[in-house]
């Protein structure tokens, strides 16, 4: 058990804090806003609920979990001793700025200071701080103490000590962390996401599919497998001979459509018109809250059975 602070606790931050409570670490969280971190706190009960029904607390008492996560009101008092400090404040350069020239100034030289950003490069918001080398990116996908993944982004300055410790700790909070070697624009995972929008908006303005077409292609096809394997394990099972017996097999249906890729569509042209249409007729906007409330259950009950498959059949 060490001591983690979360600074900004909004969305990510109160996610990050059942995460780190649940693997047993004295969480302590500050925002500048009083009412988040209250607000977060009444979240945090009620979520550890659902997760205590799902078999998704490692066997602990809700109020065990809960007794871990405390509010405080001043920075230094989160910080105190902390070992790894997650940063979660607004998406904006000169906050991230202001916010980890706080931190590293306040913290002691035992922490490590790791950014929830989903798209700033750590470079540009480090690169004034004596304490850079043990300063990264560490971005979740909302809400982390569902979805593992977390994705380790070094500035060029980032010491691999820090690296490797933010590496291990993830792990042992249960999470899957991706480390990069260099920081990239989109990281790895909203390249890959981009990837697939472009191709999906690109069909539907081409008048080749239906949204809800494109949907069903990943909802009840790609994404099954997607759920438990990524997409070099799966070309690796395609292909009796494995990964480079696919590539021989295989490649040529990708390098001809590869050049029909290269031409952007605009997401906010016509083709929006389009995909917002379909997506009103099928949820209406005063429906997106009630349908949120939905994935978030659904996506619990996955974890659920990701978990135990991963017991019954191994990773
Ligand atoms: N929401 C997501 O799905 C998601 C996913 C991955 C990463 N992120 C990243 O996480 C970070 C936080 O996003 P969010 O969705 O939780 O936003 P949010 O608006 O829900 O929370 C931000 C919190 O920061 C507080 N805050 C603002 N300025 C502050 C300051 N100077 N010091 C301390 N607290 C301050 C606000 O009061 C608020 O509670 C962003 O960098 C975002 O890109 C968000």
């Amino acid at each position: 058990m060490v001591k983690v602070a979360i600074v900004g606790s909004g969305f990510i931050g109160r996610a990050w804090a059942i995460s780190f409570g649940r693997a047993g670490h004295d969480v302590r969280m500050w925002d500048q806003s009083p009412a988040a971190t209250t607000g977060a706190h009444d979240y945090i009960a009620g979520v550890l609920g659902d997760l205590a029904a799902n078999d998704l607390l490692r066997g602990q008492a809700i109020d065990a979990v809960l007794g871990r996560i405390a509010v405080v009101a001043e920075l230094g008092e989160a910080l105190a001793d902390a070992v790894h400090i997650q940063e979660n404040t607004p998406e904006r350069l000169d906050v991230k700025r202001e916010v980890f020239s706080l931190i590293d100034a306040m913290a002691g030289p035992q922490a490590v200071i790791a950014s929830s950003t989903s798209a700033l490069l750590p470079s540009k918001f480090i690169d004034h701080l004596q304490g850079r080398h043990r300063c990264l990116v560490v971005h979740p996908i909302n809400p982390p103490y569902l979805i593992p993944a977390a994705e380790v982004v070094p500035a060029p300055w980032t010491s691999p000590e820090t690296v490797e410790r933010t590496r291990a700790f993830l792990v042992a909070a249960g999470h899957a962390p991706l480390v990069m070697k260099h920081e990239l624009d989109g990281f790895i995972m909203n390249r890959l996401q981009g990837a697939l929008l472009e191709e999906a908006f690109r069909l539907v303005a081409d008048g080749y599919a239906s949204v809800e077409d494109v949907d069903i292609g990943i909802r009840d096809g790609l994404a099954l497998r997607w759920s438990f394997m990524g997409p070099f394990e799966t070309i690796d099972l395609n292909a009796p001979g494995g990964v480079r017996d696919y590539v021989e097999r295989y490649q040529a249906i990708y390098s001809n459509i590869f050049p029909q890729t290269l031409r952007r569509v605009d997401w906010a042209g016509e083709v929006i018109e389009t995909v917002e249409t379909d997506r009103r007729k099928r949820l209406p906007r005063e429906e997106l809250g009630e349908r949120q409330v939905w994935r978030d259950r659904r996506l619990m009950a996955l974890a659920a059975h990701k978990k135990k498959s991963d017991q019954e059949f191994g990773r």
